[in-house]
């Protein structure tokens, strides 16, 4: 299987960031779990592009569905075959990047508000695997904030109520999802216990989704230092 722990791959060229060179790597190294024959769950964002791309670039014979818009239109873009996640029913494997990364795996998603689709296709696969620069990794999730996607009904009382939580502050993007809510970012500090606040927000009536993702979800993270060397974290 792919990615061996600190492979130096040989992917980055020109004038990219230390960043957007390991966001590169660790999004490509990733697509090498992709074979002939799967169906696939693409994510959103700068890293995950680079899986896409990279697919693209192989087409395998698979068959995806996407958690934005955006991802959808690269993804057919470069010619691979994109359905609906109620088409494909079942996934084998599901990769796509994050926030924030603690050791148990534990998630903070939805950066680029496309948190509640992302979640949905990760729980359809059999593989969730999650691909990350090195910044990403955290000791406690919280510093980023916690991506939460609301109806366009009460945004105040859901707000109020994620307050009552724990939240120190919730404030609203200019823009919607693709879902056509709300999206807020709620600030709780380091977060101690992550799995009881997933649990709790998740009980929140009008708050269509929230950001974290536990860490049973995920199967492997794929980090790429700033060096261009890759390792996994598992469970
Ligand atoms: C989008 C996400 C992204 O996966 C997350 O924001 C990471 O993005 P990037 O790879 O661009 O840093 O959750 O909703």
């Amino acid at each position: 299987m792919p990615a061996p722990a600190a492979r130096r791959d040989a992917w980055v060229v020109g004038d990219m960031t230390a960043v957007e060179a390991a966001k590169q790597i660790a999004g490509r190294n990733a697509a090498e779990y992709v074979v002939d024959g799967m169906r696939v769950g693409l994510g959103t964002g700068s890293t995950v592009h680079h899986t896409i791309v990279a697919l693209g670039e192989r087409r395998p014979d698979i068959v995806c569905t996407a958690t934005s818009l955006r991802t959808h239109e690269l993804a057919t873009s470069l010619g691979l075959t994109v359905v609906s996640p109620d088409e494909v029913g079942h996934l084998d494997i599901a990769i796509d990047g994050a926030d924030e990364v603690d050791p148990a795996l534990n998630l903070t998603k939805g950066g680029g508000a496309a948190h509640t689709r992302e979640k949905i296709v990760a729980a359809m696969a059999d593989r969730f695997i999650v691909v990350v620069d090195a910044s990403k990794l955290v000791e406690h999730l919280g510093p980023f904030g916690i991506p939460l996607e609301v109806l366009d009904f009460a945004p105040a009382v859901v707000a109020a109520s994620v307050q009552r939580l724990g939240a120190t502050s919730v404030t609203t993007r200019p823009d919607r999802s693709d879902n056509g809510n709300l999206v807020m970012d709620a600030q709780f500090g380091d977060i101690a216990d992550p799995v009881d606040l997933a649990a709790r927000l998740s009980a929140v009536p009008g708050l269509v989704e929230h950001g974290i993702f536990t860490g049973d979800m995920v199967e492997r993270v794929v980090v790429a230092h700033s060096d261009g060397t890759v390792t996994e974290r598992t469970h």
